[in-house]
């Protein structure tokens, strides 16, 4: 090889490592940034040589010139589709017939009742809620990738699967072993919840067409001609079945068969499990089922499949479905139901939010009387009305949304939901700033809801945390006008606090006693309490690393708070704005004036030992955790980062240090170990 083809090798090895890292394990070993430098690079020589560009080179992956059309591929093995059971009578039913099959097949697996070890074993996963595709690869590369289609034929999509990371371009071979000649891998094609969400909102944003789902939005995705759209795309990748492979790799069981995949570079399921019988499948549905919520993708069941391929292959098909697996169904997400009013809320910053009101409906298990709506954009978007049938979607911690209108059943002579011009609350003007979709109410803090909301957030957990202060509580206070500012809080009476619904002395002095206890906070909780637009908990906290103390902060000009980490010009005009109002200014006083404190910090953030530095944090320590140390980093004015590169100034590697280190060790970054961070640390107190 020449040292060129040495080069471009070594840049391909290095950014194929770390998309793996990055997408299939989680696990990033690079900055966005250092990526993007080796990944141009790259693409800078391969310019100069295209004679030297492969196919499995990283470039090929940000999509080529448009298509005119699919070509049309048939499966060499047909892609199938999955029989359904909803609850345990249907999952006895399935494992009660794959036993008797299989005894009328003469394999007599299933010992007496209740005998462990000699009950079927099964392999099961979650159902992904995405798109079947299928993946040859023939001497580890990627040749080709198809749509499940009607499962005798696809269309052919390569180029598109292509531009997903998570898709290995060739195969992973440990230690140079050999790889099979042919496979070929099915999996589903995907985008997790946030993505989705994320692009949707910038899709709102920028008054452009939403997706429905996160499976709309993926298949959307793959349809493209143009694979440079694809490539933007956050689509990933989850293999869940060995569709064909050469003789001479055969495994045993489908787990055996998945492990091969994940050796060769494909993610697989974290949540795969091999369980026997029928309690093992019960209890495997019910666990996912309680961790739907959380998972970062949408999910619509679980996929059961005998785990011995032996046993597969006996069984074999009745019509489009194999004998062996079966899919347990959850309940759906999106459902229908009726809109019957549109309420307008007022938020902590004056933004008025229609809210849907529902016909109450069980979606995912949990009942949905409220959807939010956004913004009147959306509802424009939506072409919703008062008294339309609407199909809901709720997923994870998602707030529902209202999905689309079934206009088929629209009543007659509905009306249009139009945005009040006066606050529903408090009845002052509302408006709409110039380029932005929300509409405000003016009353500020004259507001109540505005009012109500700003003292919620100055009691919550991150603010002032003050115990027994609930919304409730707070509704009442200021609706009896007992509360006006935060400040007031601190001037409440028993007699007051005792008087309200559901309060009794005791628990108005437990109250007294927890706002005495807020007085003593930190200054970037007190910035934070502030409710300042645009500045949440990181933005403060590193307002007051910077300023160390309120004077200046109050003083700051745009120019100095711009310097501050994460603060662009926007949320700096905010501060200034906020700092610069007369209004507050008092506020602040008499918030000061009722004793609140915090310890002060003499020195300037510029003045800190370890300014200007950046440490990365890797392997497991001892005598603190990594958020510790962190903290503690950070309070010296250090960034803690979490990979390295050329510009880190410090490694600390704990126990069982992997890849940081290595990396560390040739970019030549200085490597310390816990003890030495220990004395560094103990050197810097006092
Ligand atoms: S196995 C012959 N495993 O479900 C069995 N399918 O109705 C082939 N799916 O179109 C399917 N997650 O898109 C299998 N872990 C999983 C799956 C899964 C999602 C989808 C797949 C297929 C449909 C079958």
């Amino acid at each position: 090889m020449t040292q060129l083809q040495t080069q471009l090798a070594d840049l391909r090895q290095q950014l194929n490592e770390h998309s793996y890292r990055y997408y299939v394990l989680d696990d990033p070993s690079l900055p966005d940034a250092e990526y993007d430098r080796l990944f141009r690079q790259l693409q800078e020589l391969e310019a100069k040589h295209p004679e030297l560009v492969t196919s499995d080179s990283p470039t090929q992956r940000v999509g080529s010139t448009p298509l005119s059309d699919f070509p049309s591929i048939s499966h060499q093995v047909p892609m199938l589709s999955l029989g359904n059971v909803f609850d345990a009578e249907g999952l006895q039913a399935f494992v009660k017939r794959v036993e008797r099959e299989l005894a009328d097949l003469g394999r007599a697996v299933i010992g007496e009742e209740g005998k462990e070890g000699e009950q079927l074993e099964f392999c099961c996963e979650p159902k992904l809620d995405g798109l079947a595709v299928s993946l040859l690869y023939q001497n580890g590369q990627l040749i080709q990738g198809v749509t499940r289609g009607d499962g005798q034929t696809g269309e052919g999509i390569t180029e598109n699967l292509k531009t997903l990371r998570s898709i290995p371009l060739s195969l992973r071979s440990a230690d140079n072993q050999p790889l099979p000649e042919l496979l070929e891998v099915r999996g589903e094609v995907y985008m997790p919840r946030s993505a989705f969400e994320a692009m949707n909102e910038q899709a709102r944003l920028a008054d452009e067409k939403t997706f429905a789902n996160p499976r709309n939005a993926a298949a959307g995705s793959l349809r493209q001609l143009d694979s440079r759209i694809t490539a933007t795309r956050p689509l990933e990748f989850t293999a869940y079945q060995v569709a064909q492979i050469s003789q001479d790799f055969a495994v045993k069981t489908h787990e055996k068969a998945m492990q091969a995949l994940k050796n060769w570079g494909f993610k697989i399921s974290p949540d795969l499990k091999v369980v026997k019988g029928y309690t093992g499948l019960q209890s495997f549905c019910d666990e996912l089922a309680a961790k739907r919520d959380q998972l970062p993708y949408d999910i619509d069941g679980a996929v059961l499949k005998i785990n011995d391929l032996r046993l597969q292959a006996e069984l074999g098909f009745r019509a489009r479905e194999p004998r062996w697996a079966t899919s347990f169904k959850y309940p759906a997400q999106e459902e229908i139901t009726r809109l019957l009013d549109v309420e307008f809320q007022v938020g902590r910053t004056g933004v008025v939010t229609p809210v849907a009101r529902l016909a109450p409906v069980q979606v995912a298990g949990v009942t949905v009387a409220n959807a939010t709506l956004h913004n009147m954009d959306e509802i424009a978007r939506l072409e919703v009305r008062f008294g339309d049938t609407v199909i809901i979607r709720r997923a994870g911690d998602v707030i529902p949304q209202i999905v689309r209108v079934v206009l088929e059943q629209r009543p007659t002579n509905t009306q249009s939901i139009i945005m009040p011009t006066s606050c529903p609350i408090c009845d002052s003007h509302v408006e709409r700033a110039e380029g932005e979709a929300a509409y405000r109410c003016t009353g500020g803090l004259y507001c109540p809801a505005q009012r109500k909301e700003a003292i919620k957030h100055f009691a919550s957990r991150k603010a002032f945390d003050i115990e027994g202060l609930g919304v409730k509580l707070i509704d009442q206070l200021v609706d009896n006008e007992l509360v006006k500012s935060p400040a007031d809080l601190y001037k409440l009476k028993v007699e007051q606090l005792a008087n309200l619904e559901r309060m009794a002395e005791k628990s108005a002095n437990n109250l007294l006693e927890a706002l005495e206890v807020s007085k003593k906070t930190t200054l970037a909780r007190f910035i934070y309490a502030l409710g300042i637009r645009e500045v949440g908990e990181a933005t403060a906290a590193n307002l007051a690393r910077y300023f160390g103390q309120l004077e200046t902060l109050k003083q700051a000009s745009i120019e100095q708070l711009l310097e501050v980490d994460d603060v662009g010009p926007i949320v700096a005009q905010h501060i200034y704005a906020f700092f610069n109002e007369p209004h507050n200014l008092t506020t602040l006083d008499d918030l000061l004036a009722q004793g609140i404190h915090w310890p002060e910090t003499q020195v300037r953030r510029e003045d800190l030992p370890l300014t200007g530095q950046t440490w990365v944090l890797t392997g497991s320590m001892q005598s603190l955790t990594r958020d510790q140390a962190k903290e503690k980093l950070e309070a010296l004015g250090a960034k803690v980062a979490g990979s390295v590169s050329k510009k880190t100034s410090q490694l600390v590697a704990g126990e069982a240090a992997g890849s940081k280190l290595t990396r560390a060790e040739s970019l030549g970054v200085p490597v310390m170990d816990e003890q030495q961070l220990l004395e560094l640390l103990a050197s810097h107190t006092n």
